[in-house]
């Protein structure tokens, strides 16, 4: 069995799907590894790395590979170059790329998608939407730090006190609540809001102050699976007035907002952005679906009356070494799970749930419930 760790093609993309641990751990499951040229350099991971951990660099590596490690869905170019029937791991981002799944179907290649990953307790090692929100969440805030023209810490000095800032979380999943803890450790006093209603206890705990709405409509307000649910045209606009009130008198606004399959809700509106203080600043992390935050740029931090508003695209990958260490530990369990210890072959059990939960694409089909009927 050959694994390939490709090399993204998108230059915005500079994590990489393994790491010389995860090479090692993959060859004592019987595997040969082999590495694009270049794969890990973005993340701090020279070729020379991989090759000492016993993985081949080499050129066109994907070509002759069983399975290939991806961090983004192959681009047409990629997938003329993998074998049919090869197994490809990656975040796929299905949703509203319908044609380029059917394009890994027509290509033969059975496609996983990882942040499709049911969230059970056996798959929380597998789980790449945590993973990678959890650094997002810490990286918004150091972000935000970073344009912030004043200390976050109360500090008092001899030349008189700088107040704590106020920092406000809006969306506490996983992102979230790593930007609350982080705010926290940099001593930000910091308040904290979501729709469902299990957040709540969870912002508490990390001593954070919890502003909502909660009405009927908050309590039931969360899917099975644990996410949350489009909210009524009425509860948004309670909850808008709430946080009207309440985001004038902020000074860093991270937003982390978004309901799975669906664009990001709109929760900071121009006018709200307009009350702020100059030099207040926002932070987008629900950008690359439309935004929380009217009049949010992808990739650019812009500035409106003196309030800067940061939109960077992929801020996981603003922390790439790290990125790319939890990333490829999620890829390698998961992988770990499909291959057989006494042949060190394949051996799918198509009838798992974490397999089915993620399949996308097999022999030549869209075989996922969520997307098949769409690509007929
Ligand atoms: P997400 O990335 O889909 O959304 C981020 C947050 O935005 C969520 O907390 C969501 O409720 C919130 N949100 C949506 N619309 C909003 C609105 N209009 N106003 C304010 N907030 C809004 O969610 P994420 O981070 O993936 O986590 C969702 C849940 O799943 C969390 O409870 C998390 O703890 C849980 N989880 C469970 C796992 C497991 O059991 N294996 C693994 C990871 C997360």
């Amino acid at each position: 069995m050959r694994i390939a760790v490709a090399r993204e093609a998108d230059p915005a993309e500079p994590r990489v799907a393994a790491t010389p641990e995860t090479v090692k751990q993959l060859k004592s499951l019987g595997a040969d590894i082999v590495v694009e040229p270049g794969a890990g350099v973005a993340s701090g991971i020279p070729d020379a790395e991989f090759s000492q951990a016993g993985a081949v660099v080499e050129r066109g590596a994907a070509s002759t590979a069983d399975v290939v490690l991806k961090v983004r869905r192959p681009t047409a170019a990629d997938l003329t170059g993998y074998k049919r029937g090869a197994l490809v791991v990656a975040i796929m981002d299905p949703y509203g790329n319908e044609a380029a799944i059917k394009s890994m179907a027509d290509a033969g290649v059975t496609a996983f998608a990882m942040e499709l990953m049911p969230r059970i307790t056996r798959a929380q090692s597998m789980d790449v939407l945590s993973s990678q929100a959890n650094l997002a969440g810490y990286r918004a805030v150091i972000d935000g730090a970073g344009e912030y023209g004043r200390a976050l810490p109360m500090m008092m000095t001899a030349a008189g006190t700088v107040p704590a800032a106020r920092v406000f979380v809006m969306g506490a999943g996983v992102a979230g609540l790593q930007a609350i803890a982080t705010a926290r450790r940099l001593g930000a006093v910091v308040t904290a809001t979501d729709v469902r209603p299990a957040a709540k206890e969870q912002v508490e705990s990390l001593g954070a102050k919890f502003i909502a709405v909660e009405d009927e409509e908050f309590k039931q307000a969360e899917t099975a699976a644990g996410y949350a649910k489009e909210m009524s045209k009425e509860y948004r606009a309670r909850q808008a007035a709430l946080v009207a009130e309440h985001i004038k008198k902020q000074d860093i606004v991270i937003t982390t907002a978004l309901i799975p399959g669906r664009p990001a809700p709109k929760l900071v509106s121009r006018d709200m952005v307009a009350s702020m203080k100059p030099g207040s600043v926002l932070v987008d992390l629900a950008v690359e679906r439309g935004g929380n935050v009217e009049g949010v740029k992808a990739g650019e931090v812009n500035e409106i009356n003196g309030v800067k508003i940061v939109g960077y695209a992929n801020v996981a990958g603003r922390i790439a070494a790290s990125a790319s260490a939890l990333y490829a530990k999620n890829l390698y369990t998961f992988l770990e799970t499909m291959i057989d210890r006494n042949t060190k072959e394949l051996a799918i059990n198509w009838d798992d749930e974490i397999v089915k939960g993620t399949a996308l694409t097999r022999d030549g089909a869209v075989i996922h419930p969520s997307f098949a009927k769409n690509a007929a």
